[in-house]
């Protein structure tokens, strides 16, 4: 079989998800207690690719590389280029020119899931002899994406990124499979409008000029998450499909109800759990009730208070807080209730929203 490298793209700015990607890269935030970015490099590792490059932007890039150190953990071997400043995808995939060498190879946007993975189109990519193969999926707005430009046939004649009036429903997924050759086209383009080498132009260029760039529909659901509510939702999904009820902790005068991951050294006490939800390590539940599509970090502690359709990241603490959904707490965070009515008392993150 033909080697196939991997790039994942670790950088970007994440500004739709402060304030948590001033402390971290989005790519790092949890869905079902895993990074999202770590959904990404187990889909490389299944559809056979061991050889992959993490690119790092600018936000704590030392956090990616003490998560996924050399990838011996997860059985692959891993090179770290840096990036910095948000330049643009095609900017990140130039960088890799002597990572890449002669071999084919997938980016993969950090921030992306994809229900059934890659697999199938690595294969594809490799079986048609593209020089690029790319992948759409049809949405609602596709004014967010790049989208795909059909000609009267069905042919595919170009690529628009993010356009006021979308030439078709089909949006680019982040995924994309190259060879070498686009190394050559990146270095002709110039910024967009927005600042950025952009990948769609990269792609529209190969076009053009008559290199071998294919496509497929995706099945099953694609995730961008580049916002609060498209974690709770890729959260929602991942408990949905993924999570199987195992409890390593101890569960005390409590229920624990479906499908239910315990993790060690938590401690579920005088509470009720409701699956499909995670419990991370060295929690404590007390008093509670934690309802369906919750992931809570490792080391949190909820007393007193009832959470549901939550995504709570490690050591935060909730206390006394009668109905709390719909939300994402960032590390450390503390929400407690507050004795004197009516009144509310606030210590917060810039760009932080409260809903009250
Ligand atoms: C990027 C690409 C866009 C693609 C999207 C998929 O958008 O530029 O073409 O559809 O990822 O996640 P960005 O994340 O830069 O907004």
């Amino acid at each position: 079989m033909v080697l196939v490298k991997g790039i994942i793209l670790h950088g970007g700015a994440g500004t739709r998800l402060r304030p948590l990607t001033f402390t971290g890269p989005k790519q790092l935030i949890p869905v079902a207690n895993k990074p999202i970015s770590q959904y990404v490099l187990e889909d490389l590792r299944g559809s056979g690719i061991r050889d992959v490059a993490i690119v790092l932007g600018e936000t704590c890039p030392e956090m990616v590389k003490e998560y996924y150190g050399d990838g011996s953990r997860f059985d692959v071997k891993i090179a770290y280029i840096y990036q910095g400043k948000p330049l643009g995808i095609a900017h990140a995939v130039g960088l890799c020119r002597d990572f890449v060498g002669e071999d084919s190879f997938v980016v993969y946007l950090g921030d992306n899931m994809l229900q059934n993975g890659i697999k199938e189109y690595v294969v594809k990519s490799l079986d048609g002899g593209y020089d690029a193969y790319i992948l759409f999926k049809e949405v609602e707005d596709p004014t967010r994406f790049g989208v795909a430009k059909f000609d009267e046939n069905g042919r595919l004649v170009g690529l628009v990124e993010k356009p006021k009036t979308p030439p078709s429903k089909y949006a680019l997924v982040g995924v994309y499979f190259f060879k070498p050759v686009v190394f050559d086209i990146i270095r002709e383009l110039k910024p967009s409008w927005r600042g950025e080498l952009e990948i769609t132009d990269a792609i529209q260029l190969m076009i053009d000029r008559g290199y071998k760039v294919g496509y497929s529909l995706v099945d099953g659901w694609w995730l961008d998450t580049g916002k609060k509510d498209d974690i709770l939702y890729a959260n929602m999904l991942v408990l949905d499909e993924r999570v199987q009820r195992e409890i390593r902790g101890e569960v005390l005068d409590s229920k624990v109800e479906g499908r239910v991951f315990v993790d060690e050294g938590a401690k579920v006490v005088n509470s009720v759990v409701r699956g499909p939800a995670v419990i991370g390590r060295s929690c404590l539940i007390e008093g509670s009730f934690i309802g369906p599509y919750t992931s809570i970090g490792n080391g949190s502690k909820i007393f007193k208070s009832s959470v549901e359709n939550c995504v709570i990241l490690e050591n935060a603490c909730i206390e006394g807080v009668s109905r709390l959904e719909d939300s994402l707490i960032g590390r450390n965070a503390k929400v407690s209730r507050n004795e004197r009515s009516g009144v509310i008392r606030l210590n917060i993150g810039d760009y932080s929203t409260v809903e009250i």
